[in-house]
């Protein structure tokens, strides 16, 4: 596996690939890799011939008060487990090369009215920050696939979305959600975590399940679940920031009568905010 930092190299590279008439995969990421990240590149591999992972740790995504300066560095121990899933090309960009003429007046790409919902009205600014990303990744790469997990659901949602209406050539995969033994979803966050705190965490995946199983049963009572098991967690010791069943494609608060969900939830432990989400199709249950 090669890693290039420059666009200039890594369009060589994705060229002599594409001349060999090689499918090309891209797994965006940005860093301190998982088995979750993993995931993603088997997938990838398995799609195509030819497969880019990008690390870049976008300042365009954090707002002020977030851990852009924290958000862990592990690039050497990110290349072994990309080589041991089978990347071909890892693209290690500086910001300065992403951004060459700085972030101030950079032309960006506006994420659709669903990014305003949820972590979007906690995180302003955050989903335009990553659809100006992925795009640049998508023009830099022109890659025919790219994966992303289904972890950050309202982050596949909004560029699913982007990829519809800009009329982007590029076949979006999504990656189920890869889970810790006791069910807390993989996270590079979850490194922030004390010890308490970790024991703590799988407390979130529990009252999602304990929901969906709810509404598969019959509950159709949004509000009074979602407060039910609100106190729950807060009970816990999180932090809620929002638990919610919505639609899971527009992801506009759930009617009784719709049949695709999501139930989302994200809250605190101490300064480390944890997503984690569930989706539910009452056509094909669980
Ligand atoms: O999910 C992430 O790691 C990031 O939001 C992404 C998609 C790599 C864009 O920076």
């Amino acid at each position: 596996m090669n890693t290039v930092k420059t666009v200039r190299e890594l369009r060589a590279a994705v060229a002599r690939a594409r001349r060999e008439g090689k499918q090309i995969a891209l797994v965006p990421t940005m860093g301190n890799l998982h088995s979750g990240h993993a995931a993603l590149v088997t997938t990838a591999a398995q799609q195509a011939d030819f497969v880019v992972a990008s690390i870049f740790v976008n300042p365009l995504q954090f707002g002020v008060n977030e851990d852009l300066d924290t958000y862990p560095r592990t690039l050497a121990a990110d290349q072994e487990k990309l080589l041991q899933a089978g990347c071909h090309l890892l693209f290690a960009p500086s910001v300065e090369e992403m951004y060459p003429n700085g972030m101030g007046g950079l032309t960006r790409v506006t994420a659709a009215q669903l990014s305003n919902e949820l972590c979007g009205s906690r995180r302003p600014g955050h989903f335009d920050g990553v659809t100006t990303v992925v795009t640049k990744l998508f023009n830099m790469v022109q890659p025919d696939l790219a994966i992303f997990g289904q972890k950050d659901y309202q982050q596949l949602a909004v560029i699913r979305a982007m990829v519809n209406d800009l009329n982007m050539p590029v076949q979006i995969i999504s990656e189920p959600t890869v889970r810790a033994d006791d069910g807390l979803a993989l996270s590079s966050r979850n490194g922030y975590l004390t010890e308490e705190q970790r024991a703590l965490a799988p407390a979130l995946y529990r009252h999602l399940s304990e929901m969906a199983r709810a509404i598969v049963a019959g509950e159709r009572d949004y509000p009074a679940l979602v407060s039910q098991h609100l106190a729950h967690i807060e009970a816990t010791g999180f932090r809620p920031d929002y638990l919610e069943v919505r639609h899971a494609r527009t992801l506009l608060p759930a009617q009784p009568t719709d049949r695709d969900l999501v139930i989302l939830v994200a809250a605190y432990l101490g300064a480390t905010r944890l997503i984690d989400n569930i989706h539910l199709n009452l056509d094909s249950p669980l």
